[in-house]
């Protein structure tokens, strides 16, 4: 297997200028290292992979510092090594560093680089943080650096199946399973691990939310010691692993005959699961649970609300410290697509919203972004500030579902930053979601952010080389929502292709660019779907709107767009508080962008912009498509700057979106000229 891409971030290529090289020499003479703990151990052999991979030296490992050759000394405040407690003195533990944080520090004194922290996690993070700058072209010199991440809960989840294959995987199979079983050979998994803690992740489920046949066994003596080879894994990177479960557990394993989180029953049974699995892993994480939708089995089957539901596996997990992650992602997906009160958006809030108050503890819901189903342009969930008595959690998808599945490039963190930053007013103006999302705004007791992974076995991990920057960029944010978009491409750029300036400049702008290209070809002003059904990809404009899936245009010879206005439509637009109701619910006000999700418009409806409907389908379609010819002449013009495994995989890639978008460019706007009868301003061709 080639190992260019499957190294990632991590390759740490020698440095080639001189003076860089005797820069960071001089700090790294040798590496002190005291303590025994494993998480600390996997730091020390990540500092050492790195340094020896970007310096061509060998590093060795000393329990205390030999005078003068300058060294990298890591380690907890409190562990005892004295090159820590030399150059932060009694200072470290009131750095305030905090379970996960890290303190670097240049000492020029001792000639020591510290990598100090509260915890072994936290030692782990500040080396991948300090290879980060080295492999960045940051000085070392004078570093004082103090780092903790604001989200305390930094999830991924795989949506892998026992049979290897990996739902809404884009990326080849499954890492962790095949034909049934978990692999023999992990190393793979450890080296995924190794990518996650990189980016500052630390929790991961390992299993579909779909909880198949097999699947349900996973919390069973049948799978649990593999289960427990995969944790043993990721704890050497402080990363806790979570399963996802099958509510209906009780009764497909044949056990009882009913899942009714009220019977006494059933709470026995999940309490005695609980205990079996801690005893095969004591630091467990929990149950990530889909319930009571798209046919998945849950408490409604009994007349129990989602309450009911999770504060029963959330009491067996209660004595070991579990977590019951419980998803929102809740509808009625038999809807009558004839009935056009029933709106899918509404369904989350008027599920949870008033159940708020009413969860354990240990209990976190977690939301999806946006109220349908990670398109490339929706509104935020209501949901987010509208619990304030209920532990809540940001569920993305890395996986490119609905937004060019690892065929076309969609880079995504500034469409999860414009979530992140959008103001709930839940406590008057400024009450933006990542503050919900980390806790601070209501006093969560767990919090944080989960995302669908988009990896698989592919050799490069993702598929299309570039959208390993989503991966990255999920880490970075969670880790601090703070950090823009542009400077964590760059700093994936960097990480990933080196320090050729023309190769980072042009990365930067393809990933930059690339969310509004790709909508700007497919659905239009907001109102989502129109992909093929099923496996969603490519254009298909009528494909959901007559179907059960709730997930419509409405489209006919005058209009299009979704009523979900207050006064006419579905109500959805005020289910947001003031003013962001108003705002989305009237006409004039609501953004271009979300027009068609709140509104149903005359196709001569003027916007914002001062185009119609009409004429702004067929520009931005025409546009999106000469931008992602474009993007394909930038990249080819990146030959013999990068390796060329890369150069042809990515170009490729870069080729079919381009031909690819025209197949959405022309079905999109050919539907739209035979529905409407008007013809394009400039007479482009239209079939
Ligand atoms: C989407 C996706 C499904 C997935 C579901 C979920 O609808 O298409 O494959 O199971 O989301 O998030 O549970």
């Amino acid at each position: 297997m080639s190992t260019i891409g499957y190294e990632a971030w991590l390759r740490y290529p020698q440095l080639t200028d001189v003076l860089r090289i005797e820069a960071v020499s001089r700090w790294s003479g040798c590496m002190i290292v005291t303590e025994a703990s494993e998480v600390i151990a996997t730091a020390a052999a990540e500092l050492k992979r790195g340094l020896e991979r970007m310096l061509g030296v060998t590093l060795a490992a000393r329990s205390s510092c030999d005078s003068g050759s300058g060294c990298i000394a890591i380690g907890t405040f409190s562990g005892g090594n004295e090159s820590i407690a030399r150059v932060f003195g009694d200072s470290g533990a009131q750095l305030d560093t905090g379970a996960e944080g890290f303190a670097i520090r240049t000492d020029a004194e001792s000639g020591i680089i510290a990598i100090g922290a509260e915890q072994p996690a936290g030692v782990l993070y500040g080396v991948f943080h300090l290879l980060r700058l080295i492999a960045t072209g940051a000085s070392i010199d004078e570093l004082d650096i103090v780092e903790r991440p604001v989200n305390t809960i930094r999830m991924i989840n795989q949506w892998d199946n026992i049979d290897g294959s990996v739902e809404r995987g884009y990326a080849g199979q499954s890492i962790f399973y095949e034909n049934n079983t978990i692999k023999s050979d992990l190393t793979r998994v450890e080296d995924y691990a190794r990518l996650l803690a990189s980016s500052g992740l630390n929790a991961i489920a390992i299993n579909n939310v779909n909880v198949h046949h097999h699947e349900t066994y996973f919390i069973t003596e049948r799978f649990l010691p593999d289960i427990a080879r995969i944790a043993g894994i990721f704890r050497r990177y402080a990363i806790k692993l979570f399963l996802s479960v099958n509510y209906a557990s009780p009764i497909e394993t044949g056990e009882l005959t009913t899942a009714d989180p009220l019977d006494a029953d059933v709470k026995a049974w999940w309490k005695a699961k609980a205990d079996e699995l801690y005893k095969v892993i004591p630091d467990f994480g929990g149950f990530l649970v889909k319930a009571d939708s798209e046919n998945r089995p849950g408490p409604f089957t009994y007349g129990r609300d989602h309450a009911d539901g999770s504060n029963m596996l959330a009491e067996a997990l209660l004595p070991h410290g579990g977590l019951v992650i419980w998803r929102c992602f809740v509808y009625n997906c038999k809807q009558d697509w004839r009935d056009r009160k029933t709106d899918r958006a509404r369904a989350a809030y008027d599920h949870f919203k008033p159940l708020d108050g009413r969860f354990m503890d240990n209990v976190i819901l977690q939301i999806k972004n946006g109220p349908m189903d990670f398109q490339v342009r929706e509104p935020v969930s209501p949901l987010f500030g509208a619990l304030p008595a209920t532990n809540c959690m940001m569920e993305f998808q890395i996986a490119q579902e609905y937004t060019g599945q690892a065929r076309h490039l969609c880079y995504l963190v500034p469409q999860w930053k414009e979530v992140l930053d959008f103001d709930t007013y839940a406590k008057g103006e400024g009450s933006y979601v990542k503050q919900v999302v980390d806790g601070s705004m209501f006093g969560y007791k767990h919090s944080g952010f989960a995302a669908v992974s988009n990896i698989g076995d592919n050799a490069n991990w993702t598929g299309h080389p570039l959208t390993q920057a989503n991966l990255y960029g999920y880490g970075r944010l969670a880790w601090n929502p703070e950090l823009s978009a542009a400077a964590i491409a760059e700093e994936w750029t960097r990480l990933t292709f080196g320090s050729d300036e023309h190769v980072v400049s042009t990365v930067v702008s393809l990933l930059m660019g690339s969310w509004s290209i790709y909508e700007s070809y497919t659905a239009p002003l907001g109102v989502g779907w129109m992909v093929s059904p099923n496996h969603h990809y490519g254009p298909d404009v009528d494909g959901y709107e007559y179907s059960k899936w709730g997930t419509y245009h409405f489209s006919d010879c005058k209009g299009m767009g979704v009523d979900r206005t207050l006064a006419t439509g579905t109500g959805y637009a005020g289910q947001y508080r003031e003013p962001n109701a108003s705002i989305y619910g009237t006409l004039e006000s609501c953004p271009d962008e979300l027009l068609l999700f709140f509104h149903h418009v005359p196709y001569t409806h003027v916007l914002h912009s001062g185009k119609t409907v009409i004429q702004h389908i067929y520009d931005t379609h025409f546009e999106g498509v000469e931008q992602a010819e474009q993007m394909l002449r930038s990249w080819n013009e990146l030959e013999g700057r990068i390796d060329t495994e890369t150069f042809k995989l990515a170009g490729d890639r870069f080729a079919e979106q381009a031909e690819h978008a025209k197949e959405w460019r022309d079905r999109i706007n050919t539907y739209y000229l035979r529905k409407s009868g008007i013809s394009d301003a400039l007479d482009r061709t239209i079939y």
